[in-house]
């Protein structure tokens, strides 16, 4: 991350964001379950709320260092540290009531990246589970704000055909400021197609 994220994300001020507004508006149309992954938490502003909402909460980051240090701030805690990208996630299929991604997707250079950690959360959710998530929307200042940084917006419009495309079913996708949104794995089904219906 650039040095512009290096100070944002670690303040007080994005922690009551992600917390106190972006959460909130999203665990109101979730059940978190048991066991949650949360995919990219950087230096844990979401995962020090979500952690007292679940039993075991389990974050998967790419960035060695910032790993390390959820790892010594969540020691002998409910949350288990990962180092590793989404994108290839070791737990096995099922292993997850819910999933979180927050102000992460925009971080991951492609689009067939971003689909493929879609892909591997839908694997890794159990049927019936829930990915909830939040990401920036595009903009000339967040563009400036990532110079020297990846930069690569979800398009709004296009995230519901890619969730469905990927299985996910009763999908909500809110616009109001930042990107929101909820989308289920459907119940009974444990991977892709598995117990898909319909014409051929
Ligand atoms: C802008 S930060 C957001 C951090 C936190 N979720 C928040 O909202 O404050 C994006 C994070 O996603 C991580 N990330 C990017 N690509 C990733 C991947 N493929 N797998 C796991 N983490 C990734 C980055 O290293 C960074 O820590």
């Amino acid at each position: 991350m650039n040095g512009n994220h290096a100070q944002l994300c670690p303040s007080p001020e994005w922690a009551a964001h992600i917390q106190d507004e972006v959460l909130p508006s999203l665990t109101q149309h979730a059940d978190l379950g048991d066991d949650m992954l949360e995919i990219g938490p950087g230096p844990g502003a979401a995962t020090e709320r979500l952690r007292h909402e679940v039993k075991r909460l389990t974050v998967v980051e790419v960035d060695a260092a910032a790993a390390g240090k959820l790892a010594s701030r969540y020691r002998d805690t409910n949350v288990e540290v990962v180092t590793g990208s989404a994108a290839e996630l070791a737990a096995p299929d099922g292993s997850f009531d819910s999933v979180g991604s927050f102000t992460m997707l925009h971080h991951v250079p492609t689009l067939a990246l971003q689909n493929q950690i879609l892909a591997e959360v839908f694997r890794v959710l159990r049927p019936g589970g829930v990915l909830i998530g939040s990401d920036s929307l595009a903009s000339n200042g967040l563009h400036h704000f990532h110079e020297g940084d990846t930069y690569n917006p979800i398009e709004p419009a296009g995230l519901l055909a890619r969730l469905q495309t990927l299985g996910f079913e009763k999908i909500t996708i809110v616009v109001d400021g930042i990107l929101k949104f909820v989308a289920h794995k459907p119940a009974g089904q444990s991977s892709r197609g598995a117990e898909s219906s319909g014409p051929s």
